[in-house]
């Protein structure tokens, strides 16, 4: 037997890698329960029978030609093509059912993007219910916190809150007003219960920054201690 030249074995890496592919191909409608490929512009080349029957598309013909996300909303094929970038393991909530997905690009010889296969697990998501049971019960505390924190951050008054018609007010008011216009630091001097923390919220609700929190802090609620240690360590 004659010995295998470098370029022989070279056509036969070749030659498996293209096997391979190939039956990859060709297994795709059994290796997962659902395939897509999109070209370039994330249109529908292909879509096996099953995915698109579970997506409620009437049948994989008619879904080809179709952008992705006619009929998988929320699918993220478009983002695959632009970016060049593959996501790896994902979960795609769409049309009335939750699949684990997996996307990734398809490129030319030259690297270029010709477009990208979607791969989706029905069943798996079962297994996978209890971590997203965890995961929604996080999701929906996380929200309450954030509405929460939201609320409490509003600016709760407004300079009609501001009661008074004497001169001195009507003083305080027009300056108050034209600090909200500026981006400056304001110091609201007075006694105790004058309300300048019903003004410091009122410049905060006419000013530029409205849209953001409003972050009251009762510095007199910090105790002495804490505050002479912060004044020890910046000597
Ligand atoms: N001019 C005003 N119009 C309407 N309500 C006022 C006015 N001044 C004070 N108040 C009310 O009095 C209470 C105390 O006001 P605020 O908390 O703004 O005082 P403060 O100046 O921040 O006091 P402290 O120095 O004790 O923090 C609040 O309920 C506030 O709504
Ligand atoms: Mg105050």
């Amino acid at each position: 037997m004659p010995p295998i030249s470098l370029s022989d074995r070279l056509l036969d890496h070749e030659e498996i890698r293209r096997l391979s592919m190939q039956s990859l191909f060709e297994n795709l409608d059994n290796i997962c329960e659902g395939t897509v490929v999109v070209d370039r512009d994330a249109r529908i080349i292909w879509i096996n029978e099953r995915y698109a029957t579970r997506l409620g598309a009437i049948s994989a013909a008619n879904a080809i030609g179709r952008a992705v996300e006619e009929v998988i909303p929320n699918s993220l094929m478009r983002e695959v093509v632009t970016t060049g970038q593959p996501i790896l393991i994902d979960l795609l909530e769409t049309t009335g059912a939750t699949f684990v997905v997996s996307r990734i690009p398809l490129k030319d010889e030259h690297g270029v993007v010709i477009g990208a296969a979607g791969f989706a697990f029905f069943d798996q998501v079962q297994s996978l219910k209890p971590l997203f049971a965890k995961l929604e019960n996080m999701q929906r505390e996380l929200a309450t916190a954030q509405k929460r924190l939201a609320e409490e951050r509003r600016p709760k008054y407004t300079f009609s809150n501001f009661i008074g018609s004497s001169p001195v007010c009507m003083e305080v008011k027009r300056q108050a007003r034209r600090a909200a216009q500026l981006d400056a630091t304001v110091l609201l001097l007075g006694e105790t219960g004058t309300g300048k923390e019903l003004l410091a919220h009122a410049i905060h609700g006419a000013s530029t920054r409205a849209g953001k929190a409003f972050v009251g802090v009762n510095v007199a609620a910090i105790p002495d201690a804490l505050l002479e240690t912060r004044r020890l360590h910046r000597r």
